[in-house]
């Protein structure tokens, strides 16, 4: 609120309170800095991630071509947000090869695949850190070829996971301050300084004229405090959305453990299985044998806040791409929550939602009270 206070004016105004809502965003820039452990001149603000993410894989590959020759291979997969997804399937109607690479029922890559993949010469490998819709942690490559431009939404992952040494290695790296409690409309783009990045934007010269356009020094600031209070709990975290995790999946296998489900009741758990690397906070669940259209207003009339994909495309009624691309079939794509609790959320919480949903439950599956 003091940044928002004292940094009214335009910091790239050259008068006094242009000046100084300049220090306000440098300062910000520099905390950032000291978190990601990279040069403040690496940092660049952005509107959201779904922005950061356009300019990077856009600006990336038209940067590549333009540099270096003929139009880079796109390595992807379909787990990927649609801040991703959407801007490679521009590049490849414009002619880009998009190779897009097998998942296994939790969204995941095979390392193996992504290593062969990598061994093909130019390309520009766009990976998510962790997915948000299964939890599922991505296999971030151990080294990569000179040739290799790597671009990593890291939207997911930063606060939730442990840092992950081998996010040095890409070249732009994306994180969004609303996944950690910062305000909406502020994300980061870190882009070393040797990565070729094009600007997407025509406009003034800000942020090294690769993201031009007037910043926010007040949502810096706030990205920057909330990113700091997010790396240092990220331990805690981690263990109580686990445990609100785990409490609520007790309820739930409890309620289909029972004997007198209907024909064809059977629980699905899409997240990576106990032991596995995953988001701590995050469950998917399918519920074969319902018409899963009415269960997200069931939840929401049972005080439950879930979700049945990214929450950018809750008003469509199409099940998850992400879901599908794992396998799943309409009906049971469509029968599916995705669960994520927050800061503040552990054990009672697990339960109090283990306990809702499965009164949701014994209304769909029509059993009587247990
Ligand atoms: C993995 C991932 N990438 C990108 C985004 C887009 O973030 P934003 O809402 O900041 O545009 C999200 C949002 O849910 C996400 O989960």
């Amino acid at each position: 609120m003091r940044a928002v206070r004292e940094a009214p004016a335009n910091p790239a105004s050259l008068h006094r309170p242009g000046r100084h809502a300049q220090a306000v965003l440098e300062q910000a820039r520099d905390r950032v800095a000291a978190v990601l452990r990279c040069n403040a001149r690496e940092v660049l603000f952005c509107g959201s991630a779904t922005e950061a993410n356009n300019l990077a894989v856009l600006g990336a590959a038209r940067a590549l071509e333009r540099l270096n020759g003929p139009k880079p291979r796109l390595i992807s997969s379909l787990a990927e947000h649609p801040a991703v997804l959407s801007p490679l399937r521009l590049l490849q109607q414009e002619g880009f090869p998009l190779v897009c690479l097998g998942l296994d029922p939790c969204a995941r890559l095979s390392a193996e695949e992504l290593t062969e993949a990598l061994d093909c010469g130019p390309a520009l490998l766009a990976l998510q850190w962790a997915n948000n819709e299964t939890g599922a942690v991505q296999p971030l490559p151990e080294s990569l070829p000179g040739a290799v431009h790597f671009h990593c939404d890291g939207a997911q992952g930063f606060g939730k996971l442990p840092w992950d040494p081998r996010l040095a290695q890409a070249s732009t790296l994306v994180l969004s301050g609303h996944k950690f409690r910062a305000p909406k409309g502020i994300a980061v783009l870190q882009v070393r300084d040797d990565a070729l990045l094009d600007p997407v934007l025509a406009g003034g010269g800000q942020q090294r004229g690769i993201r031009p356009g007037t910043e926010s020094p007040e949502l810096a600031a706030a990205f920057a405090c909330a990113m700091e209070l997010a790396a240092r709990d990220q331990d805690s975290f981690s263990l109580q959305t686990r445990e609100a995790c785990r409490a609520m999946m007790g309820e739930v296998r409890g309620f289909f453990a029972a004997k007198d489900l209907p024909a064809g009741a059977r629980l699905q758990e899409n997240h990576p299985p106990a032991g596995e690397p995953t988001l701590p906070n995050t469950l998917n669940l399918s519920f074969a044998g319902i018409d899963g259209r009415g269960l997200l207003p069931a939840c929401d009339a049972e005080g439950l806040a879930l979700s049945s994909g990214s929450a950018c495309s809750s008003g469509s009624s199409q099940p998850s791409p992400v879901l599908r691309a794992c396998g799943l079939d309409l009906k049971l794509a469509r029968a599916t929550v995705r669960v994520s609790f927050g800061w503040g959320q552990g054990r009672a919480e697990g339960e109090d939602a283990g306990g809702r949903l499965c009164q949701v439950l014994r209304r769909v599956y029509k059993c009587g009270k247990r």
